[in-house]
């Protein structure tokens, strides 16, 4: 996740993070550098031993026909040889399937499929192109019809799941920013990513991004590689993130690599900040930005949102809204887009009391879930049950696994495949110093494993870091029962003695002696006693002092307390709403046959809950009774809050349950008679009879979950199609 320069979490932790970057690399554990043998490792070396012997029987066919060996003899050497390659096929199509991760180990049918969801998706509105009649702009798309109501449906199940269940509270703030915020926040200084020109053309890339397709090009088409080579550059696509701009230039180079389209030579990578830039207000003086997260709007309220749940933690606050990020060169279609909806949480806890009370209905929930461990030591996620992970330590706290469970619980509820799910928890370096934990949702796509919402402890950065600027304190208070007598260490430095010693420099003493900690302040006063004086270290003079007995006291008092006053730690979901809805796409896409066998009809297999329209009517025939009936039952859905759509095109019945079946819609209703009607479920294409009264309940408790398909099958009679087009 790249939500705020504080979290360190995927990119925007990278991207702020650029100036710990050294350090960051020095400290790597030595693990990561030397990944366990995977089935990919023995596969590559199983073909280099494959291509050896090749290579050794190819020599000794060539030594029998030099020795003028028999027909025969030379005949049973190439049979052998053939064998051999045939051997190394075989070896070949396993390790491209390991390294797709794709059973049938095709790159092409990865693009074929995403291609073929793609043209749907285009061809029946749910996205368009952006300003599309003037030729489009690349990471800006507008959502059509279906596209809008999938949306719709996603946020207001959000809002279900989040918002009302967890009484939450939600805000609503702008899009322009003051620059002052994202000052604070880090993001004006740091939310950068890096970036190479072209030489000669000056088109830009991100350096990453180049580096990381020149690595995944070599290992899934390169198969000769040697073992070595494939470790090498399996390392780099896994500290990627923590390249600085020196080792990511280093590598371009190193590797050849040049510019995709032109192949001119590359500049060397540097920071480019992804914010939108503007002003406010005519005159131009007054700079902003279009928000790049909403969570600071979030922060930035925190102490209005605390006062109006009582004062009291924990509480928290969400906010759905348009983000802005101005990326290099967006690829990956609807997954990496300049402007998008993001959902956040921010969950505001006690830094001392990470528990949560609902915790015990998510800890027994079981999901792939993808520890630093395993990661580092070249596995891959397991199923865990998220209760083990924080009773092991593996999870932080129980808050954060909280959001875990009801994250995963939002998605699969969407129509996620549970398979293609899994939380990936960020690397030590991956994380800012200040942040507890981090866990990425990931949900695997034709694009491989993509994160969908980041889940991060990132303890007090943000309210501290809008504290110390605003000059508001966002803090918290816990009112004590009875008071507490609590120790408290009191530096009084005597500013007459101190004014005399050191004249102009007196204020930055005593500030320093002011600052310093419990233990300094004892050892101090430990000397002062014995010695009656001691060196000490101005660090704003670079210079070191001698304080005298008479200059300060030290001592610790008791005192009576009524509250504890700190600053609470925030734990942030950060949902991307249009890579959860194009991960569903392709998790919903299937084809299959027509009935005649001629066509592949496509098929969107969307839970009622997300699916755009819920049930389609038709009238069998064009005719005018059977229309009344149709507008009939169409007017009772909508009264009954059900999404519909009439057609009454006089195409063939099974042509609009194709057309229907390619937007989603999981019920059609077809009208044959006047008096009783069929419902037809999408996927099994099972039909039941029902009366035309009764058709909107029926649609209705299915369409909202109260009723299954199976449950409806029971109680309504099966109708079998009549039409040859189904
Ligand atoms: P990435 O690493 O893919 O660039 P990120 O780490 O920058 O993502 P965050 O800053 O954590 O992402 O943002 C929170 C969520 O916003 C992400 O989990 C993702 O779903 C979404 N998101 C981020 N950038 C984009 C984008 N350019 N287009 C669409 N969604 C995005
Ligand atoms: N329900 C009518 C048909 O499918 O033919």
């Amino acid at each position: 996740m790249r939500s705020n320069p504080a979290v360190l979490s995927s990119y925007s932790l990278h991207r702020i993070l650029l100036r710990f970057r050294h350090t960051l690399s020095s400290q790597r554990p030595a693990g990561f550098i030397i990944p366990m043998a995977t089935t990919e490792d023995s596969l590559r070396q199983a073909l280099a031993d494959k291509q050896s012997t090749i290579d050794a029987s190819g020599n000794a066919i060539r030594q029998l026909k030099t020795s003028g060996a028999s027909k025969s003899e030379i005949d049973d050497a190439v049979r052998a040889l053939n064998a051999l390659k045939l051997e190394k096929t075989s070896i070949e199509n396993q390790l491209r399937a390991s390294i797709s991760g794709d059973a049938n180990g095709s790159v092409v049918s990865r693009d074929a499929f995403r291609q073929a969801v793609v043209n749907t998706l285009e061809r029946r509105l749910f996205f368009i192109p952006s300003f599309k009649i003037y030729r489009g702009v690349a990471g800006l798309y507008d959502y059509g019809p279906p596209g809008c109501a999938i949306k719709s449906n996603v946020l207001a199940f959000w809002r279900q799941h989040f918002v009302l269940e967890e009484d939450m509270l939600e805000v609503d703030c702008p899009c322009v920013t003051p620059e002052v915020v994202l000052k604070a926040s880090g993001h004006v200084d740091k939310f950068t990513d890096l970036m190479v020109k072209d030489e000669k053309t000056g088109t830009c890339y991100r350096a990453d991004h180049l580096l990381k397709d020149h690595c995944k090009d070599k290992l899934e088409k390169d198969l000769g590689i040697s073992t070595e080579k494939a470790a090498e550059l399996k390392h780099i696509l896994a500290v990627l993130d923590d390249l600085s701009a020196e080792e990511l230039g280093a590598k371009i180079k190193e590797y050849g690599i040049t510019a995709p389209d032109t192949k001119n030579p590359l500049s060397d990578p540097y920071p480019f900040n992804l914010m939108f830039q503007t002003s406010i207000g005519p005159s131009g003086l007054s700079a902003g930005y279009m928000r790049p997260e909403t969570a600071q709007g979030i922060f930035v309220n925190f102490k209005d949102l605390y006062y109006y749940n009582g004062n009291k933690l924990p509480f928290a606050a969400a906010q759905i809204g348009q983000a802005f990020r101005n990326e290099i060169s967006p690829r990956q279609g609807l997954l990496r887009v300049r402007e998008f909806t993001l959902a956040e949480i921010e969950h505001f806890v006690d830094p001392d009391d990470k528990s949560h009370p609902k915790y015990s209905e998510v800890a027994n929930l079981k999901f792939l879930m993808f520890p630093r461990d395993e990661q580092m030591s070249g596995q891959s996620a397991k199923r865990l049950c998220l209760g083990d992970a924080v009773s092991r330590g593996i999870v932080n706290n129980q808050t954060l696994a909280y959001f875990i469970g009801r994250v995963y619980l939002f998605l699969t509820r969407l129509g996620i495949d549970e398979e293609r799910l899994r939380f990936r928890q960020h690397l030590p370096n991956e994380m800012a110093h200040y942040a507890a934990d981090c866990w990425d949702a990931e949900i695997e796509s034709s694009y491989g494993w993509i994160e969908c919402v980041g889940i991060a402890d990132r303890s007090a950065y943000d309210l501290r870091a809008h504290t110390d600027k605003s000059g508001v304190a966002l803090v918290a208070q816990e009112k004590f029962a009875e008071p507490k007598e609590v120790e408290k260490l009191v530096i009084t430095p005597v500013k007459k003695e101190l004014g005399l010693a050191f004249k102009g420099n007196q204020k930055m003493v005593v500030e320093a002696l002011e600052a310093m900690n419990e233990k300094e302040a004892m050892d101090m006063k430990a000397t002062l006693e014995s010695k009656g004086e001691v060196e000490f270290e101005v660090c704003t003079l670079q210079k070191t002092v001698t304080i005298k007995k008479n200059m300060v006291s030290i001592s610790k008092e008791k005192k009576k307390e009524h509250q504890r006053v700190f600053t609470p730690s925030v734990i942030e979901p950060s949902f991307g709403i249009g890579r959860i809805i194009y991960c569903l796409y392709e998790h919903s896409f299937y084809m299959r046959p027509s009935k005649a066998g001629d066509e592949q009809l496509n098929v969107f297999r969307f839970p009622p809950l997300v699916a755009p329209i819920k049930c389609t009517v038709f009238p069998l025939v064009q005719n005018q009774q059977y229309e009344e009936v149709a507008k009939h039952i169409s007017r009772s859905l909508t009264a009954a809050g059900i999404s519909n759509k009439k057609d009454i095109t006089g195409t063939s019945i099974g042509k609009r349950y194709a057309r229907t079946d390619e937007l989603g819609v999981p019920f059609a209703v077809t009208v044959d008679s006047t008096s009783s009607v069929t419902i037809r479920e999408r996927d099994s294409k099972d039909q039941i009879r029902v009366s035309v009264e009764e058709v909107a309940a029926v649609v209705k408790d299915v369409s909202e979950g109260r009723s299954t398909w199976t449950d409806i099958l029971k109680k309504y009679p099966a109708h079998t199609s009549a039409s040859a087009d189904e």
